[in-house]
């Protein structure tokens, strides 16, 4: 029994911390089945603590505050909040920063525990844009940050974070307060009733059980803001990180945005590839991502480690999306949003049995619409965070 078990939850979906917290990710084959909607039941979980409890006839009445540097301080309910604010649904793809930290944690442990590629997923929020709110709280001249705060307490206090005041200003980075998930409430390992979603930003950013954004002129001293979600320089050792407090205050450091990235999904690794008697290709497929709403532009498939490329096509299933049916959404897809991007999307690339034989292994690399590129090198970092060089399986062809 753990403080969870309240919480219903799906036996497909691989723990990687032991019993408590609750942090999982769906086998990768079976996330990328899932297509461009990942469902609620396979939707990766990232927990630091027990899931605070809500009681149906409570949702309505949660409330978070609006503090710090405003001259309109509030309390909101989720009643005002979904009556009283426009409501918008958007697709949004969130990644926790340790996605494929294992290939990092197999070269040189690190402090973080082994994400395979699938600590992502996808789904259409519903909820209210981050700006419209703080907007309403007026925030004073010298405000700069937002702090936000969840309800789970842990170890060292509730989970918190912060982001810079005028992205959350900015209604095109789409940063919201969610209370729906795929049109259904959240699930309570998401954040029932409420939590924050920042767009193509790092998933810790986007806090659940929320209870409160405060304006501030100095980023989060939340510990969790703090000692989490940071890519420290390569030679920063664990001893040196835990003896040096200046590695951790120095928020040059700390991620925001994602940096381009992709896997492979089919083959999987160490996949036997049977092509006699079948077809005579194979289609090798996968996804990519990027981050700040920045598109992926070029996806490249090498099976000479690198020597040579083959472009791959690429599907933006996001853009179907921003069509999808309205009555079920909400009607509320924004359109704006045409060419900002800000979820994964699909290449795929036909094989034939000449190219394929004699290979070892399958290289893929995303590129963005800034020209930022997968580097061929890990850069390791103690944390073990925002792993992504280029991602490679082990092939090899049956007969
Ligand atoms: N918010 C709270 N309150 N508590 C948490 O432990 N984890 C963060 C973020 N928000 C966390 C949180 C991290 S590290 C990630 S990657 C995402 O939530 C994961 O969101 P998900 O579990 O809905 O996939």
């Amino acid at each position: 029994k753990t403080p969870d078990s309240h919480v219903p939850r799906d036996p497909r979906l691989i723990r990687l911390t032991g019993v408590h917290p609750f942090n999982v990710e769906a086998p990768l084959t079976e996330l990328f089945n899932e297509g461009f909607l990942t469902s609620p039941e396979l939707f990766y979980v990232r927990n630091h603590g027990a899931v605070p409890q809500v009681q149906d006839e409570d949702i309505m009445d949660w409330d978070f505050t609006v503090e710090g540097l405003v001259d309109n301080p509030m309390t909101i309910s989720l009643r005002q909040l979904m009556t009283e604010y426009d409501q918008v649904t958007y697709p949004i793809t969130l990644v926790c920063a340790g996605n494929r930290r294992k290939e990092q944690n197999m070269v040189r442990k690190s402090k973080g525990f082994s994400w395979g590629a699938a600590g992502l997923s996808t789904a259409l929020f519903t909820g209210v844009v981050m700006s419209e709110v703080i907007r309403r709280a007026k925030p004073k001249r010298k405000a700069k940050y937002v702090c936000m705060e969840g309800a789970d307490k842990l170890p060292n206090g509730f989970y918190g974070t912060s982001v810079k005041l005028n992205w959350a200003l900015d209604p095109n980075r789409g940063f919201m307060l969610a209370y729906k998930m795929n049109g259904e409430t959240l699930r309570p390992d998401h954040g029932l009733p409420l939590r924050a979603v920042i767009p193509g930003q790092i998933g810790g950013r986007s806090v659940k059980w929320l209870k409160k954004l405060i304006v501030t002129d100095k980023p989060s001293d939340n510990w969790y803001h703090i000692y989490d979600n940071r890519v420290l320089p390569t030679m920063v050792s664990p001893e040196e990180s835990a003896n040096n407090p200046k590695w951790w205050t120095d928020d040059r450091y700390a991620i925001y945005d994602l940096s381009p990235n992709s896997a492979i999904c089919y083959p999987q690794h160490e996949e036997q590839l049977c092509l006699t008697g079948g077809p005579s290709t194979y289609r090798a497929r996968g996804y990519a991502y990027s981050g700040g709403g920045r598109r992926i532009t070029r996806v490249e498939v090498s099976l000479d480690k690198g020597k040579t490329w083959r472009l791959a096509d690429i599907e933006y299933a996001e853009d179907k999306y921003r069509e999808v049916d309205r009555d079920l959404f909400g009607g509320n897809i924004d359109m704006h949003w045409r060419e900002t991007c800000f979820c994964w999307c699909f290449w795929s690339i036909e094989l034939s049995l000449e190219e394929l034989s004699g290979a070892k292994d399958m290289f893929v690399r995303a590129m963005d619409e800034s020209m930022n590129v997968q580097p061929r090198d890990m850069y390791w970092s103690v944390l073990g965070m925002m792993n992504n060089p280029w991602f490679r399986v082990t092939i090899a062809l049956e007969g």
